[in-house]
């Protein structure tokens, strides 16, 4: 299996490395327009495979598509990341032409290939995906909501005094600061409520922590984050590699589902080899599903700022 990821930057480049750590795929391409970057952190990369453990392949490119030829997966991270204090949607006017331009690019290398955006503002950049490529709609993913939900359940364990892997919870919506919704309601620790564990104002400071987590680490690091994620990315890759049938929040392009249409936004999915293979109708209440429409036309307003 040959995974593409486009832009070594430290997302491309984190996601490209917890790829060939869990060691399911073959080979990654990374792809990145300056100079010797892509092929400078591919030769870091396979210079820590005899300590890591991994037998995958990672080669690096400057620009050159053809080495993406036949790849199952692409992942889509390059364009300019936020700078403290930025919204993720005022990105729109310069990675929308550089999402164009490579969304294209590998489609033309890769004529089945699933696509998953991550560059911002994502939800905004996996429509544009659909509208220029044309591919079926269950090939393209914009990967946040498996980001934000990893955010959420860290807020969780935090809250909880427990470890991450006793909870269990999901954000779906825009993924953007103000859009996204993290279903408290349904959050469990251990299959038990977290409702029975934590009050209502400790529910929703962890859902406002978790709205601003992008934010809140950008601040730190003077730009966006890249360890979270890079590994959520992974994540999706594997569900589609080893058709693990995973579900996930991803946007994906919405026909109806939820009340939705003509839009990109989080939702649950079921992601196996042929990408976005189910879209899941949870039963919303009626604060989550207003919470969740109102989510929406944000979307769509940024989606209006595309030429
Ligand atoms: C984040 O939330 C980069 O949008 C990404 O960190």
């Amino acid at each position: 299996m040959k995974i593409t990821v486009v832009g070594a930057g430290a997302v491309g480049a984190s996601c490209a490395e917890y790829i060939a750590i869990k060691d399911f795929a073959s080979e990654v391409v990374l792809l990145d327009i300056k100079e010797g970057f892509a092929e400078g952190k591919a030769m870091d990369l396979m210079q820590t495979a005899t300590l890591n453990g991994f037998d995958t392949t990672i080669t690096g490119t400057t620009g050159d598509y053809s080495k993406t030829k036949d790849s199952e997966v692409a992942v889509i991270t390059s364009g300019i990341p936020r700078k403290p204090g930025m919204t993720r949607e005022e990105l729109i006017g310069i990675n929308a032409g550089i999402v164009k331009d490579v969304a294209t690019q590998l489609v033309k290398h890769s004529p089945n290939v699933t696509i998953i955006v991550v560059s911002n503002p994502m939800d905004t950049m996996t429509y544009l995906a659909h509208k220029e490529l044309g591919l079926p709609k269950n090939k393209i993913i914009g990967m946040g909501g498996a980001l934000d939900s990893a955010r959420f359940k860290y807020r969780l364990s935090e809250a909880l005094a427990c470890p991450g892997s006793d909870v269990d919870g999901m954000v779906i919506g825009g993924h953007s600061d103000t859009g996204m919704l993290p279903l408290t309601r349904l959050a469990t620790r251990n299959s038990v409520r977290v409702t029975e564990f934590l009050s209502e104002e400790r529910l929703t400071q962890v859902a406002e922590d978790t709205k601003v987590g992008g934010a809140t680490l950008t601040k730190l690091l003077g730009t966006s984050a890249w360890y979270a994620p890079g590994a959520a990315v992974s994540s999706l890759v594997q569900s589609i590699v080893c058709d693990q049938k995973k579900m996930f929040p991803c946007s994906t392009l919405l026909e109806g589902e939820y009340g939705l249409n003509d839009l990109c936004i989080g939702v649950p999915v079921i992601i196996g080899k042929n990408g976005i293979e189910k879209i899941v109708e949870i039963d919303l209440n009626d604060e989550e599903k207003a919470k969740l429409k109102e989510s929406a036309e944000a979307v769509k307003k940024t989606n209006g700022l595309l030429e």
